[in-house]
Order: structure tokens, then C-alpha cells, then sequence
């Protein structure tokens, strides 16, 4: 095993922790503090009911949760420790916890489909999205994506995300700003087409990483191409097969970029209990496929391809595709706008009585 320090390094081997009341503490990352400490009131809680079921609620001085068998009153919770036991009138005991992120945006109000938190994973880490970096994003859809690609650039990065709904770009900010506590330092939102809108405003080559979710990436690859930094990474999240297909051999034919990659990920719980120790009967069995490719030097042609492809893949069968395609062709569900000007309003409603994040102001 090593124990030297490695001796090319140029940084101290030793790193004091940050206490209290060190200058670093009173400089927190915006919404690093609203992730710790007791619950406060706006605090959003997950409530654990003794057959597991999980309630969300926000906490407001004065107010009950009810359920059918009674109530639990928030004041019992406000200024409780995190992971707290309350107990319901009933006499049940509820096990309180603030949401992690992951648990965040499977329940927060949704315009757009949302990046599951498996995949925001893979993307953040295969992406190589690092603190400081200058990232572009789209869609924004509900902005779930964008939480995780925020917390992993932090507050001295970029995130340029675009979106053409407005609507869903509003669902989305409130969401950040409940979440964070504020609006993100690093977060610029622009409303309009990527295609449109990247040149017009970022800096040609300044991009580090670009995330693509959406339905047509393909058509994004050339101002994607003029963003990025040689080297930059560019990595598309697409629901189906003929997608991917059709984004790879978009990549190829552009010749900007390297090879592609692709996989997509299945993550299975395990059922834990005494003997019965096996994978739970339930999974997600398909969420989406990533691929990635990095930017080449400027003029520069990626070196060919030692193996062929295997004769007949590019046969009589294969058709690249012309035409505009729709989100029900890939079936997206779609929600019709009274029930997207809903969520806006509930969102909307939650960010105004949502904790601030005081450091952040
Ligand atoms: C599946 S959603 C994105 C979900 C988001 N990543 C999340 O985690 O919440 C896809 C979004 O891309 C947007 N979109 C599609 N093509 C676009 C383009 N060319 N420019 C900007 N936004 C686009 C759509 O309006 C839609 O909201």
C-alpha cells in the first residue's frame, strides 16, 4: 500500500477541516446549508409511515399532516433534529427525513419527462462535469438534470441551459430556487432553440462538457461543434434505439468528433431481509441510452477506424431518416398545457414559501 504523499503534486498534504466558524463555513455553496441542520419551517419533509409508504410535506408553523387514521403536527417537527421519530395521533410513529436530491426530483412538479437520478449519475461522472466547468445543457425540461450538473460545476462554474418553453423553463427555475434556496450563482437559463440561440450566447470554443436531452440532437451537432472546446466532451440522452442509432451516425458523418459511445445503465434494488437476500421482483427495466463523443482539434479528421463496420450494417435496410420527428414517434407521453399551467402555479407556490438560502443573498 502507498503512504508516501505523492511528491509531484503541488498541494498540501495536510487539510484542515473547515469548523463552524472558519471563513469557509460562512461562504457555504448556495443551498449547502439548508441541507443540514434541524428542520426549519418551509423545510420540504419525507415522512416514512410504518408500511413505508413516503408523504412529502412543507412544514408551516400551526399546520397538521392528516391522513385518514389522524394527524401529525408540523410544530413537532420544526426545529426536531433530521431523522427524527414523530408520532402520529394514532400513536403509529412516522420516521422524518429532508429529501436528498435524488429524492427531490422524483417528487418535485413536473413539466417534462425527468433525467432519473441513475442517470444524472452516469452523466455527471461519464461526462467528466468537474467544479468550475462551463457547461451547456438542453432541454431543461424540468430542470432535474440541471440540479445535479449545478451541485457538480458549484457556484465558480457555468451551467447555460436552453429551453423553447417557456413554461417549462419557469417550472424548472422554481424548482432550482426551491431547491437551492436561491437562484444558483452559476445557472443562466435562456428561453429559445439551442440551434438558435448557443451562438448567440456563449463564446465559440469556450464549452467544456455540452448535455444533450432531447429529441433531435442530431440537428444540434454543428453549433454543438463550435461551442466546444477542442477535447470538450458532448454526451446525448435519448429515450430509444432509432434515436441513438440516428445520433451516432450523425456524429460519424459530421467529422468533427470521435468515435461514439454508447450504453445505458440498469440499476436493480436488492430485497434485504434475514435469509431473503435477492433482487427486488420490480425494476425500471428501461429509462434511456447515453452516448458520448469529445470535440477534435480544429481541423483535424478522426483516425479510421481499424475495424470495419459488419458488412451489410449500412445494407439495403438502412435508411438514414430525413424527416421531422414528433415526440409521440418515440412515445413521449405528452401533458396538455391546463395541466403544465397547474404545475407552474403549484410550482411557483412552493418557491415563495420555500426557505431562502441567506447566504446565497
Ligand atoms: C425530456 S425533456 C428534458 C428533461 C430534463 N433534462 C430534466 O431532467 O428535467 C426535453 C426538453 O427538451 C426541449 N427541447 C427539445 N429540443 C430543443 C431544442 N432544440 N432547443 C431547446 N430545447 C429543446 C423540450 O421542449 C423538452 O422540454
Amino acid at each position: 500500500m502507498r503512504t508516501e504523499p505523492f511528491p509531484d503534486l503541488d498541494c498540501p498534504t495536510v487539510t484542515e477541516p473547515a469548523s463552524e466558524h472558519s471563513p469557509q463555513s460562512a461562504q457555504a455553496p448556495t443551498g449547502a446549508t439548508l441541507r443540514r441542520g434541524p428542520f426549519r419551517e418551509g423545510d420540504r419533509v419525507q415522512l416514512t409511515d410504518p408500511r413505508g409508504r413516503m408523504h412529502t410535506i412543507s412544514l408551516e408553523a400551526g399546520k397538521q399532516f392528516h391522513t385518514h387514521r389522524g394527524h401529525i403536527r408540523h410544530d413537532d417537527l420544526i426545529g426536531a433534529p433530521d431523522g427524527t421519530v414523530v408520532t402520529h395521533s394514532s400513536g403509529s410513529d412516522y420516521l422524518a427525513l429532508r429529501p436528498l436530491l435524488s429524492d427531490y426530483v422524483l417528487s418535485m412538479p413536473r413539466g417534462a419527462q425527468v433525467v432519473y437520478p441513475k442517470d444524472a449519475g452516469q452523466i455527471v461522472t461519464m461526462a467528466d462535469i468537474f467544479p468550475g466547468a462551463r457547461v451547456v445543457e438542453a432541454g431543461v425540461g424540468s430542470g432535474a438534470l440541471s440540479l445535479s450538473l449545478l451541485r457538480a460545476v458549484g457556484d465558480g462554474g457555468r451551467l447555460y441551459s436552453f429551453e423553447r418553453r417557456e413554461d417549462f423553463a419557469a417550472i424548472a427555475q422554481a424548482n432550482g430556487r426551491v431547491f437551492f434556496g436561491a437562484d444558483h450563482p452559476a445557472w443562466q437559463v435562456t428561453v429559445g432553440d439551442l440551434v438558435e440561440s448557443l451562438p448567440a450566447t456563449v463564446e465559440a470554443g469556450s464549452i467544456d462538457r455540452v448535455v444533450l436531452d432531447m429529441l433531435a440532437p442530431w440537428d444540434c451537432l454543428e453549433v454543438v461543434y463550435d461551442a466546444l472546446t477542442p477535447g470538450g466532451v458532448l454526451i446525448c440522452y435519448v429515450a430509444t434505439a432509432t434515436q441513438l442509432s440516428r445520433v451516432a451516425e450523425a456524429t460519424r458523418d459530421h467529422g468533427g468528433y470521435t468515435e461514439p459511445q454508447a450504453w445505458e445503465s440498469m440499476v436493480r434494488g436488492w430485497h434485504l431481509e434475514g435469509l431473503a437476500v435477492r433482487p427486488e421482483h420490480r425494476m425500471h427495466g428501461h429509462t434511456g441510452f447515453l452516448l458520448t463523443v469529445r470535440r477534435l482539434a480544429p481541423d483535424t479528421e478522426a483516425p479510421a477506424r481499424k475495424r470495419r463496420p459488419a458488412s451489410g450494417a449500412y445494407g439495403a435496410d438502412y435508411t438514414p431518416h430525413e424527416d421531422e420527428w414528433t415526440p409521440e414517434d418515440v412515445g413521449e407521453r405528452t401533458r396538455t398545457d391546463k395541466r403544465i399551467r397547474r404545475v407552474r402555479r403549484d410550482v411557483d407556490r412552493q418557491a415563495q414559501s420555500a426557505p431562502r438560502d441567506a447566504s446565497a443573498e
